[in-house]
């Protein structure tokens, strides 16, 4: 009903805390309230930006999820679903998500980029359980190339070209909404994570199961408990997110026009 006739998206990408201004950059941009789509009117979802906006970056077709859902604000799991599902029916192959997080590595520091190679699922459940729809996805999902690497390829050499130093690194997804103790911290650093936020898993393992193909890239909003003399903050989260957030905006574009030069 809201999409334009002929619009053919190639990549969906969910837009993290304190990214959602790169919404800005979408050329011929239609957006479309999430309380607008089946299976988001429950109510659950908080009402600040939250719209779906569908246009082009670098001349490449997206559909840009402007505001996660998150299982910390009791939002269940079917709202997740039917946000990654809408990517995929709308026809994308591709899914961009992105993050901001804390750091387990001294190297990797606030406003820095990393791209996700893998992740621990470390939130209780998973977004799969229950009976499962054969026509969206099997049953049981290999999760052996959850990140995909002809898109890590694809975003290594797109920040190579403009010169953003990018990391790489394991996301290990808590619940929230308390942040981490330092005990945790350590306990996750042996586990071999990289990165530690409250997002991310659940999409991915739907964006799997449905045959999308899966990149990451988090934005370090400070050192994980216990590593630094800083307090961890939400107001912390949202400074080195915007810092980061001005390297995303570029580095993004670029993957795009690479990504799907390469996909087709
Ligand atoms: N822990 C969990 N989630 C986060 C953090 C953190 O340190 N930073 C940003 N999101």
């Amino acid at each position: 009903r809201y999409v334009p006739p002929g619009f053919a998206p190639k990549i969906g990408m969910i837009l993290g805390s304190g990214l959602s201004a790169f919404a800005e950059q979408i050329e011929n941009p239609v957006s479309i309230p999430y309380q607008a789509i089946p299976g988001l009117q429950t109510g659950a979802v908080s009402g600040h930006a939250s719209l779906l906006v569908l246009g082009q970056i670098n001349g490449v077709s997206v559909v840009c999820l402007r505001g996660r859902l998150h299982k910390y604000e009791g939002v269940e799991y079917e709202s997740i679903r039917a946000l990654i599902h809408i990517v995929r029916h709308l026809g994308c192959s591709m899914y961009l998500t992105t993050a901001a997080v804390g750091s387990l590595r001294e190297d990797v520091l606030p406003g820095e980029l990393v791209m996700i190679n893998d992740h621990i699922n470390f939130q209780p459940g998973n977004p799969l359980v229950g009976p499962n729809d054969e026509s969206i996805g099997p049953r049981f999902v290999s999760m052996d190339d959850a990140y995909d690497l002809g898109l890590q390829d694809a975003m290594r050499a797109s920040a190579k070209r403009l010169g953003i130093p990018l990391h790489s690194g394991v996301y290990l997804s808590t619940l929230g909404p308390s942040f981490e103790t330092p005990a945790e911290i350590r306990a996750f650093k042996k586990w071999g994570a990289d990165l530690v936020g409250m997002s991310v898993v659940p999409e991915v393992i739907l964006a799997r199961h449905c045959g999308l193909r899966v990149a990451g890239l988090a934005v370090v909003t400070n050192l994980a408990a216990g590593m630094s003399s800083e307090k961890i903050s939400h107001e912390g989260t949202l400074h080195y997110g915007e810092i980061g957030g001005r390297k995303m905006a570029k580095l993004i574009p670029e993957f795009i026009k690479e990504a799907s030069n390469a996909m087709v």
